[in-house]
């Protein structure tokens, strides 16, 4: 069962963005020749910008459209609204769909002011179940090890639910929050199961301080202890890390 995840090591982010942006335009076309809707699943954080600043140049060229594609995102801060400027819906917004053709209708993200939550997160799996599943899914890495917000202890067959954010995730979004204790304390988060279920996954991590935790991530064992272990055991799952984050490899 356990395979483990291949890493790519690229001498700069801008390289393996323009690498792995090419392969999901391929991916995207010939999904999309085969007569069905791409599902994306997509990551906000610092981490995928100068990927969706890729995408977005691919757009451009005329050798990406988004017209036919579905996107799930990862997560979202539970008690932002979509237009507070911190939310991953105004992320998402800002980086990524207000510079391309998807139709608003395909766009899915956790909405963090929903007050059933359970509800909310049954139906977020539901329509993934219904999109035919995730085709590919981009993920970063928290300094926690996590992938989404699946911090230390969330199970491998977690599903889209309410978690709470590990104080090491919290102190890294402080100074975007503008102090620490502006940084919500919970979140929406597909669950480590969910995330599992893409059919390809890509991963993404640049800098050093990004190091340790890629190397534990791919190398270490699988536990529940780093969420981003789990990929060892995905049949295609690939890290695409720069030098500085492939350094312990
Ligand atoms: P970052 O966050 O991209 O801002 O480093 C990654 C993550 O928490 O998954």
């Amino acid at each position: 069962m356990t395979q483990s995840s291949p890493a790519r090591v690229f001498a700069d982010r801008a390289e393996a963005c323009r690498i792995l942006a090419a392969e999901l335009a391929e991916l995207v076309a010939s999904i999309n020749a085969s007569g069905r809707p791409a599902v994306l699943g997509l990551a906000t954080g610092r981490t995928p910008l100068p990927f969706y600043a890729e995408l977005i140049r691919l757009h451009r060229a005329g050798q990406l459209s988004f017209a036919n594609v579905v996107t799930f995102n990862l997560d979202e801060y539970l008690g932002l609204s979509a237009d507070h400027p911190e939310s991953y819906h105004a992320f998402m917004r800002r980086e990524l769909f207000g510079h391309v053709d998807i139709p608003a209708e395909n766009i899915h993200i956790p909405d963090g002011t929903v007050t059933d939550i359970p509800a909310h997160c049954a139906a977020y799996e539901k329509t993934i179940r219904d999109a035919g599943g995730i085709d590919f899914q981009l993920l970063g890495i928290g300094r926690t090890g996590h992938i989404g917000f699946n911090e230390p202890g969330s199970p491998r067959d977690s599903r889209t639910r309410r978690v709470e954010l590990d104080p090491i995730t919290r102190q890294d979004a402080a100074p975007a929050f503008g102090g620490l204790e502006n940084v919500p304390t919970h979140a929406i988060s597909m669950g480590c199961g969910t995330i599992l279920e893409a059919r390809k996954i890509a991963l993404l991590a640049w800098g050093e301080a990004k190091a340790a935790i890629v190397n534990e991530a791919l190398s270490g064992p699988v536990t529940d202890q780093v969420s981003a272990s789990f990929l060892q055991q995905h049949p295609d799952a690939t890290f695409y890390v720069d030098a500085d984050a492939g350094a312990r490899l």
